[in-house]
């Protein structure tokens, strides 16, 4: 066989042999001819098999080729009839007409339909997550996925900031989850922490004098699931120095703005220039801290951003103390800086959040760079000064080598995707989710572990 040629260059070729390598989508039988719609990453392409212009090999294979089998099939290229051409198929004025097939592996039948998968239950297509992958409701979303990556670094990049990852394997940070607990082997007792958020590292970047950081990093946060959350998930995550909210809050409407327009033209906006609302306002107006402003909410290309600003600094915990609204490094409103001697829980927060068609999809804030003030927020939380050296003492120290004013901003990555592909959750977004009760069902995690790697780590079981 000759080299491959993909799907979607067939149609410059008519007249030529090539050889294409792909799934079978479709088999439609004609009396003694077979229609089998190919399949590979470019699209589809039609190949027309005729007994008396195929190889024996291929005469022998062709009764049993069924969905999914994986073909190479040599063949020529030829023009379709102007009654054939088929204007919804990329390759729909060209058909393959095969010479050679080459069975590259048999499939069995796919527990389900792949062709469309919207009435498929869920445990199914998380356990032949592979399979589900095929079907073009997938494709589309992890194209889309592809695409928004690959435009927010492009446009960071060109903003002039610096892509840097961060550990995954970390010391605790509060952000308001429980956290995922790595036992370390070689330090018994000891454990690391999955990180919630880079927070604390992109804060010490703008302490090495990085000026313009960004990631698209994994998050983890063992919180109950729902649609819009998974206990792994994604962040494009950044942080500036020398910046004001006004600075942040104009970087990502910009970029919102110009993601929309590229990626998804078919969209429209509500609103090119986002309106803003207080926390409180919201509260009081909607209801919520994250209104839905869209003017017609069965329009699914509708897109509707606003801004929510000047939340609270502190909550009640619901154990009689305060806990941080957004996160303990968050600075307080200028103007508030003196309540938190007087009526901390009066203080708002020098921060903000970008809701988009109802979602939570951006949340920063500007940062406290001052070593004191740092203390007195972890003071007013209630942690003991024993406990902020512990858990914090690095920060602290960090903040006494000239840490510059720095402020930020994080996105739910999987989010801005759900919503602009139209989908319910955010596990149509993701190629290998978790079910709502956190486990993968194609892996099988999470499992019991062999006593020998328990020994290793150190940890027995408790037996209920
Ligand atoms: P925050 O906790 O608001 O901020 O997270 C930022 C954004 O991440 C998304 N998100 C999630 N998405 C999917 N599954 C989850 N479990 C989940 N949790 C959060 C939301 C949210 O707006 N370090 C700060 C950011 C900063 O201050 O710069 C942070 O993590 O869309």
């Amino acid at each position: 066989m000759e080299t491959r040629s993909m799907h979607r260059d067939t149609v410059g070729r008519v007249g030529e042999q090539v050889t294409v390598k792909g799934w079978v989508n479709t088999r439609r039988d004609m009396g003694k001819l077979a229609f089998l719609d190919m399949r590979d990453r470019s699209g589809l392409l039609q190949v027309v098999l005729v007994p008396a212009e195929l190889s024996e090999r291929a005469n022998e294979l062709m009764p049993s080729i069924r969905s999914e089998y994986c073909l190479a099939i040599t063949g020529i290229v030829q023009a379709r009839g102007p009654k054939q051409v088929n204007p919804n198929l990329e390759t729909g004025t060209v058909e393959l007409l095969a010479k050679d097939i080459e069975l590259l592996n048999p499939a069995k039948t796919p527990p389900f339909e792949l062709a469309d998968t919207s009435g498929i239950n869920e445990e199914s297509r998380l356990t032949y997550r592979y399979l589900d992958l095929r079907s073009p409701r997938m494709v589309k979303n992890l194209e889309l996925r592809g695409a928004v990556a690959g435009f927010m670094r492009d446009y960071l990049r060109k903003e002039g900031f610096l892509e840097i990852e961060t550990p995954n394997l970390t010391k605790g940070t509060p952000e308001g989850s429980r956290e995922f607990l790595v036992p370390s082997r070689l330090h018994e007792g000891n454990f690391y922490v999955l990180p919630q958020s880079p927070q604390q590292f992109k804060q010490l970047l703008m302490v090495a004098g990085l000026e313009k950081y960004f990631q698209i990093a994994r998050c983890f946060r063992d919180e109950d699931q729902r649609g819009d959350r998974q206990p792994e998930f994604t962040q494009l995550d950044m942080e500036m120095s020398f910046v004001t909210r006004e600075d942040v809050m104009a970087l990502v409407e910009r970029l919102m703005v110009e993601l929309v327009k590229t990626v998804t033209p078919e969209k429209h906006l509500t609103f090119t220039q986002i309106p803003r609302i207080s926390y409180a306002d919201a509260m009081n107006q909607y209801g919520n801290d994250k209104p839905d402003m869209r003017k017609d909410k069965n329009d699914p290309s509708e897109v509707a951003f606003c801004w929510v600003v000047d939340f609270p600094m502190f909550e009640n915990d619901g154990e009689g103390g305060i806990q941080a609204v957004h996160h303990p490094f968050t600075s307080p409103h200028p103007e508030d800086v003196a309540l938190l001697d007087t009526e901390p829980t009066k203080a708002r927060a020098n921060a903000y959040d970008l809701v988009m068609n109802g979602y939570e999809i951006w949340g920063g804030s500007i940062r406290i760079h001052a070593r004191d003030l740092q203390q007195k927020v972890f003071q007013l939380l209630g942690l003991k000064d024993e406990q902020i050296q512990a858990r914090f003492g690095h920060l602290l120290e960090a903040f006494e080598y000239g840490a510059p004013p720095h402020g930020g901003i994080a996105a739910g990555f999987d989010r801005i995707v759900m919503i602009l592909a139209n989908e319910p959750n955010i596990r149509e977004v993701i190629a290998f989710p978790k079910t709502g009760d956190a486990r993968d069902l194609l892996m099988g995690a999470p499992s019991d572990i062999e006593q020998k790697r328990l020994d290793e780590a150190h940890i027995s079981i408790k037996k209920k």
